[in-house]
C-alpha cells in the first residue's frame, strides 16, 4: 500500500490524474473502475482537461461504478449514473454505452444479477475509491463479515448523515443501495483510494495501522498487492502520519 501525500486537494487530483492517465495510455481499452463522492471530482475535472486539451483519449475504454442508490433513476441528480455523466462522461470522450452503472429502480434483483454477471466478465484495471466515515468502501458498510460480490447493502446511520449533504433534507437520502461487494474491489488490478477529508480522519488512522478489521472495511485495502492511497498533508497531520 502506497500512501502519497499531497499539500491539497489539486496536488492530489492532479497525482490521481496521473495514475489513470498512464493506464489509458498503455492500455486504451483498459476498463476503470469508477467512484462517486467529493473526493475524486477533481481528478474527473483534471481528466476532462486532459483529453481536451491533451488529446488524453477515452473513446475504447470502458467503465463500472462501485455503486447505485436503490430507489433512483439514472436521471435523478443525485443518482450516481447522474454524477458520472455530470462529473465525467459528459467531458471526455467515452462512448457512454460502454459505461455501466447498475440500475437503482426496478427489480433489484434482476439489476444484481446483471451487475455480478458484469463484475464476473470484467478485468477492472484500476479501482477509484473514496471512503465513508465509518470505513465503507463503496457502500460496503462495516460489519462482522463483508460480501464478496456486488449485493444490497443497508446504509448505516452515519452514512445517511454524512450523504445527506447532497439532498435537501435527510429523509431524501435513501436507505439502500446497490454495491460491488469487496471480493469485486480487491479483485481489481490496482486500487487508488482518494481520501479529501469528509470526517474519514478515524477511518484513516485504522486504515495506516497494522490491522484488518471487517468493522472499518477499507482495512482491507492492506492486502492488495498495488493500491495507492492519496492524502492530503493535513489529514496526515491530524492522524500523525509520518510515512
Ligand atoms: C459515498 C460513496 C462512497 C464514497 C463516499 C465518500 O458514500 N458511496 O463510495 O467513497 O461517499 O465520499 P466523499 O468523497 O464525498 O467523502
Amino acid at each position: 500500500m502506497k500512501v502519497i501525500v499531497v499539500k491539497d486537494y489539486q496536488e492530489g487530483a492532479r497525482k490521481a490524474a496521473d495514475i489513470i492517465e498512464k493506464i489509458v495510455r498503455e492500455k486504451p481499452d483498459c476498463t476503470l473502475g469508477l467512484a462517486t463522492g467529493s473526493s475524486p471530482v477533481g481528478m474527473y475535472r483534471e481528466l476532462a482537461r486532459r483529453c481536451s486539451e491533451e488529446g488524453l483519449d477515452f473513446s475504447k475504454v470502458h467503465s463500472v461504478n462501485l455503486d447505485e442508490y436503490a430507489g433512483l433513476e439514472g436521471t435523478h441528480e443525485q443518482s450516481y449514473r447522474y454524477f458520472m455523466n455530470d462529473n465525467l462522461f459528459d467531458h471526455i470522450n467515452i462512448d457512454k454505452a460502454n459505461t455501466y452503472v447498475a440500475k437503482g429502480t426496478g427489480d433489484l434483483k434482476k439489476n444484481l444479477k446483471e451487475f455480478n454477471d458484469i463484475l464476473n466478465k470484467t478485468d477492472i484495471d484500476i479501482q477509484v475509491l473514496g471512503v465513508g466515515p465509518d470505513g465503507h468502501l463503496g457502500f460496503n458498510e462495516p460489519g462482522e463479515t463483508l460480501y464478496d460480490g456486488a449485493h444490497e447493502e443497508t446504509l448505516d446511520e452515519s452514512t445517511i448523515e454524512a450523504n445527506k449533504r447532497f439532498f435537501a433534507s435527510k429523509e431524501e437520502v435513501p436507505t439502500h443501495a446497490l454495491t460491488m461487494g469487496m471480493g469485486n474491489i480487491m479483485r481489481a488490478r490496482r486500487l487508488l483510494m482518494i481520501i479529501s477529508g469528509n470526517k474519514q480522519e478515524a477511518a484513516t488512522k485504522l486504515l495506516i495501522e497494522d490491522r484488518i478489521d471487517p468493522k472499518c472495511p477499507c482495512t482491507f485495502m492492506r492486502l492488495h498487492r498495488e493500491a495507492y492511497i492519496i492524502i492530503e498533508q493535513k489529514l496526515a497531520d491530524e492522524i500523525g502520519y509520518k510515512g
